[in-house]
């Protein structure tokens, strides 16, 4: 027992080193899969072991039940809002005034950050533990958003105190935001099961934070970034910058774009560079925010009753253009959901042409009463897909008519359905040819089988040809299916069938994900895998009350689960796929050769035998760990030819050092 109790401490410990490492250093020390063998540990020990579950444990993001209604919560200090510089005149005029207030010359010294366009919280710790956190509100009560926020994965539920002790009560505020990648990715689930969909990322954001249910939060994609001074006991600082300095070595995520900047001129060349940036970026942001920096010159300038006379927001110009919709193209997705894209006449926004928009759904097209003829603006924003806000209807060409969808599908023919109530029309033919081609793009793709060059081209040529009709057709091609297809010759031809036959040593994680359940991600579908221990059939027969009683499971994914293996079209796939050679490596092998269990091994220089990420799975199918780096915490280093650094490292920790050879002993 005592050794079990010190294991969780230390996996506890290293988790939320890693998390640092990976979320404030941008600079993480292991790959995703170790961090997951890491998690899993820890989740296996504090199931058996449930009376050493603490709440600060980074296993216990999702525990709460969903609440009634959020309570609320006064703020301290009341969190006010920013004054609005349109250009870079209003910004001078900024710092003229500042200078004007403190009755000084010469150049002041400002902290400059991305103003991020999410939604503004605050955290309490209390003695180093996330204690409360709550909505903005009307910056005087905010709503206690506590279950929610413990689940963004990138704030720490316990602050680090490595090289900095833990302040006895530390209020901190800052932006709870949706990245455009993952907010994307969010929509196009969303839009193929017919729900309504978020206008932007910070709508979808919002929407996710103020779910009753932390559950459906756990399945956003949140992130955060930490920029506010709440109060503080049992610290104090003389600046801005070195209390943003202070969090991040606490463990809490800082935006690394923010810049000490010394006069105006510095600040307004941050404000260009952050504006030809900002696309870049792979968060939305709507301008920038300049601050004093020292405590004591904000204090001698004040606040006024909304806003403080120490920092101000320089916005940046919305990024909009007219242009012509030239035709309107249904598409047809994955899960048979027909979607119109507008085609537009090529124009240029912020900086890039735009070719194309979604325009969602029909209810959307006839919300906007958007046709084909019409001249429409349209809105980018970052790397989101571009989007129609509304028609110039003063400009209308005469004899347009509203737009409708077809009621055949675009592809196959077969009559859509639009059940009541639903805003996705659908093909619900399974064998269409547009459904299938995109199934099996998701089924090969980098995350789910990743079977290397097998692209839309060759996937398109063969279910054209029929030579592949559902995914598990994969496993059945042959030698003379493939060749003489575009671009493939006699080389190309065995790459391909040698990636097809490597794929089928999977996980059950990746194999799960790449079915496609409708909403089961990469995420849930690791959620799903630690739960069955890897065991397909016991899962394919999962209740939905037992799927309900997984965390981050919600009755919605439990649904879709259970009626994706109610149909024998799916569990014939699965079957089929077995049958021609697909095996789920085992999930928790530690138990069957205990002798690697808990071991650290660095690989470096050339090896002859395997590669290196063949060695690192030979590594974790029996329960040790591959690192990238050598440290008191390895316990060998297996060295190839031409090792360096990593040797000379290990041999200055006297750590053991073996040859492949001796490697290969090792396992016996
Ligand atoms: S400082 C009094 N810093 O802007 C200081 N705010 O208009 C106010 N925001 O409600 C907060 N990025 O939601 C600050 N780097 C940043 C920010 C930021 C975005 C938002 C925040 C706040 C609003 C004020």
């Amino acid at each position: 027992m005592p050794d079990v109790a010190q294991r969780i401490r230390a996996l506890r410990k290293e988790i939320n080193e890693h998390n640092y490492r990976y979320y404030v250093l941008n600079d993480p020390l292991i790959s995703d899969g170790e961090y997951d063998l890491l998690l899993r540990e820890l989740e296996a020990l504090e199931t058996q072991h449930p009376e050493l579950v603490t709440p600060d444990s980074p296993t216990q993001r999702v525990g709460a039940q969903p609440a009634e209604e959020f309570p609320t919560l006064r703020h301290r200090i009341p969190m006010l809002s920013l004054e609005n510089a349109m250009d870079e005149e209003e910004l001078r005029a900024f710092d003229e005034r500042v200078h004007r207030w403190l009755n000084v010359t010469g150049e002041i010294d400002y902290v400059a950050e991305p103003k991020l366009d999410g939604l503004a919280v605050e955290l309490i710790y209390e003695n180093g533990v996330f204690a409360r956190g709550s909505t903005r509100g009307d910056g005087v009560t905010g709503e206690e958003i506590t279950s929610n926020l413990r689940t963004i994965r990138c704030l720490p539920l316990r602050l680090r105190s490595v090289e900095r002790p833990t302040p006895m009560l530390l209020e901190v505020r800052g932006e709870v935001f949706m990245t455009k990648a993952g907010f994307e990715k969010l929509n196009q689930e969303r839009s193929e099961v017919g729900e309504s969909l978020f206008a932007n990322p910070r709508n979808a954001a919002a929407g996710s934070l103020r779910q009753l249910d932390p559950r459906i939060t756990a399945s956003r994609p949140l992130s955060a970034y930490c920029y506010q001074a709440g109060t503080i006991e049992g610290e104090s600082f003389a600046t801005h910058w070195e209390f943003l300095q202070a969090l991040k070595q606490w463990g809490l995520p800082v935006n690394p774009e923010i810049r000490r900047v010394r006069g105006i001129e510095a600040a307004l060349a941050y404000y260009r560079e952050l504006a030809e940036k900002r696309h870049e970026l792979p968060y939305e942001i709507d301008g920038f925010v300049l601050k004093l920096n020292a405590y004591a010159l904000r204090q001698q300038v004040g606040i006024r009753s909304r806003s403080p006379r120490w920092a101000i927001a320089g916005k940046f110009p919305a990024q909009q253009a007219t242009t012509i919709v030239e035709a309107i193209i249904p598409s047809v997705g994955r899960t048979g959901a027909i979607t119109p894209v507008a085609k537009l006449q090529p124009v240029q926004v912020g900086g890039v042409t735009v070719t194309n928009a979604t325009l969602h759904n029909q209810d959307e097209i006839d919300r906007k009463d958007i046709r084909v003829g019409d001249t429409v603006l349209v809105q980018r924003a970052g790397d989101v897909i571009p989007e129609v806000v509304k028609v110039i209807k003063e400009r209308r060409p005469s004899g347009t008519k509203p737009y409708r969808l077809p009621e055949q599908c675009p592809v196959c023919g077969h009559k859509v359905s639009r059940p009541e109530g639903e805003v996705v029309a659908r093909c619900p033919n399974l064998a269409c040819p547009a459904q299938v081609k995109r199934r099996i793009e998701h089924f090969v793709s980098k995350n789910a089988l990743d079977i290397d060059g097998l692209g839309i081209k060759l996937v398109n040529q063969l279910v054209e040809a029929g030579k592949v009709r559902s995914v598990d057709d994969i496993f059945k091609l042959t030698y003379d299916d493939l060749v003489g297809l575009e671009r493939m010759a006699d080389k190309s031809v065995r790459n391909l069938l040698s990636a097809i036959e490597s794929s089928k040593d999977t996980t059950f994680a990746r194999f799960v994900y790449a079915l496609g359940i409708r909403n089961v991600g990469e995420h849930l579908a690791r959620v799903l895998e630690v739960h069955y221990q890897g065991n397909l059939s016991q899962f394919m027969d999962a209740t939905q009350e037992e799927l309900e009683t997984i965390p981050e499971i919600g009755p919605i994914v439990a649904e879709e689960i259970v009626n994706f293996w109610r149909d024998p079209v799916n569990r014939d796939v699965v079957q089929n796929c077995l049958k021609r050679g697909v095996t789920l490596k085992p999930v928790e092998p530690r138990d069957e050769s205990p002798s690697f269990a808990g071991k650290t091994f660095v690989f470096t220089g050339t090896l002859e035998r395997f590669t290196r990420s063949e060695a690192k799975a030979l590594v974790e199918e029996r329960g040790g760990r591959a690192s990238g780096s050598v440290s008191r915490n390895t316990d060998y280093v297996v060295v190839g030819a031409q090792a360096g650094s990593k040797r000379a490292r290990a041999e200055a920790l006297g750590i053991p050092i073996l040859t492949e050879k001796e490697f290969f002993d090792l396992f016996g």
